[in-house]
């Protein structure tokens, strides 16, 4: 039988009543896994996560919410200190370019050393936006009466009185940026948060592919939970990989790590399309592992035949409560030759087929508490990741 490659040898020991397994790694080290034994109702009585290396929430009395801020209170300030998706790279070129994130508004433009800036997107003159102004060297340029702003966010020209002192008010709040994986990354904290990881955009192994971003009216834990989600194949991606014969989910293995979670997935559901199902070689087991980076980041590796690998970013971007910008960079070692077409087809269908779902689903916050909806044993990852975003102190309030 042939088996995705690196996939770990678990070992079978566990204590009598199945709570614990120990499965020895790659790297011959023993880690303790999460296991729900039957019956199901016993599963939400999980263990509490191991802590996180996230960044403490500030306390109330931080920042100040953005105008008509359409998340709990609670739920924006938990959020608020780590990385997100705000953009394309090739998006922020000469103009200024609006983006937004947590309901804030953010203007993103790129300076003459060819580093991308970001400030929020408020004159402090008479509230122009700064994204309907222009970028002049290192200095944005506010359209209305023409103020300039060099990138640390102090203003530096007043054009109708260019010779008098500039009040330090005139300071803009500007944020911290990356940029990686073919995106502009932003937070509204201070940087300190852990970055999520895709290392093969940078191989020269890989196929590197930038699919369009997703534009999804849901909430961003909705729709990561649905891409964590393996139970959801064999009904909503049958015009895609999903197999409607094939729908029962083998138990896997849930690891808390330092930023989330590792979920280790292994079925006999294809990665092929349909139309391609026939080169699936027999008894061929799919190893498909999640990596969670928290709170709206997750990896994918998906292990093919004769050691492809295909990577995929799910890169979610909270717009507001109930709006979400997903970015996908995909990186893959084979069919490197092949024509991008198909591959950018197929995974917008897939995400179509999602969207489509997902969009629907309410109450629109997730849950984060497991009492409010029913699980089973298939949902590991979703408890687990109910449970961590529990413990950044999401979930407290809901929107309505
Ligand atoms: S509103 Fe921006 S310069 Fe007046
Ligand atoms: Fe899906």
């Amino acid at each position: 039988m042939q088996r995705g490659n690196g996939n770990p040898d678990r070992t079978g020991v566990a204590d009598a009543d199945q709570r614990l397994v120990l499965a020895m790694g790659r790297s011959g080290m023993v880690r303790a896994e999460f296991f729900f034994p039957p019956p199901l109702a016993a599963m939400i009585s999980v263990s509490p996560p191991a802590p996180l290396a996230a960044p403490a929430p500030p306390a109330t009395g931080g920042p100040v919410l953005p105008r008509d801020c359409t998340f709990a209170e609670s739920d924006w300030r938990a959020l608020l200190p780590f990385w997100y998706p705000v953009a394309f790279s090739h998006e922020v070129a000469d103009a200024p370019f609006a983006a937004r994130l947590l309901d804030e508004r953010i203007v993103l433009y790129r300076t003459s050393n060819g580093g991308v800036s970001a400030a929020r997107d408020l004159c402090l003159h008479r509230g122009a936006p700064l994204s309907m102004g222009t970028v002049e060297g290192d200095v944005l340029r506010c359209k209305y009466h023409g103020f300039c702003y060099d990138s640390t966010g102090k203003c530096t020209l007043i054009p109708a009185h260019p010779g008098a002192a500039i009040p330090p008010k005139l300071h803009l709040k500007t944020y911290p940026v990356r940029e990686a994986y073919g995106l502009v990354w932003c937070t509204l904290g201070d940087g300190s948060a852990p970055f999520p990881r895709f290392e093969a955009w940078d191989d020269p192994d890989y196929l590197q592919v930038l699919p369009d971003a997703v534009d999804i009216r849901a909430a961003a834990g909705r729709q990561m939970e649905g891409f964590l989600d393996v139970s959801h194949f064999a009904f909503v991606h049958t015009g895609t990989f999903g197999e409607s014969t094939n729908p029962v989910v083998p138990s896997y293995p849930v690891t808390p790590t330092e930023n989330g979670f590792v979920a280790d997935y292994v079925s006999t559901v294809s990665n092929y399309p349909t139309h391609l199902k026939h080169l699936n070689p027999p008894g061929f087991e799919w190893r498909r592992l999640f990596e969670v980076f928290l709170p709206f980041t997750a990896r994918l590796t998906v292990f093919f035949p004769n050691d492809g690998q295909l990577h995929i970013l799910n890169a979610v971007c909270p717009i507001s409560a109930r709006r979400s910008r997903v970015f996908v960079p995909i990186c893959r070692n084979f069919d490197k030759d092949a024509p991008l077409q198909a591959t950018l087809d197929f995974n917008h269908q897939v995400f179509e087929e999602d969207k489509e779902v997902v969009e629907q689903q309410y109450p629109e916050d997730l849950p984060i508490d497991l009492h409010d909806e029913v699980h089973i044993r298939a949902d590991r990852s979703s408890i687990v990741y109910r449970q961590q975003l529990g413990a950044l102190g999401l979930g407290r309030g809901y929107t309505t």
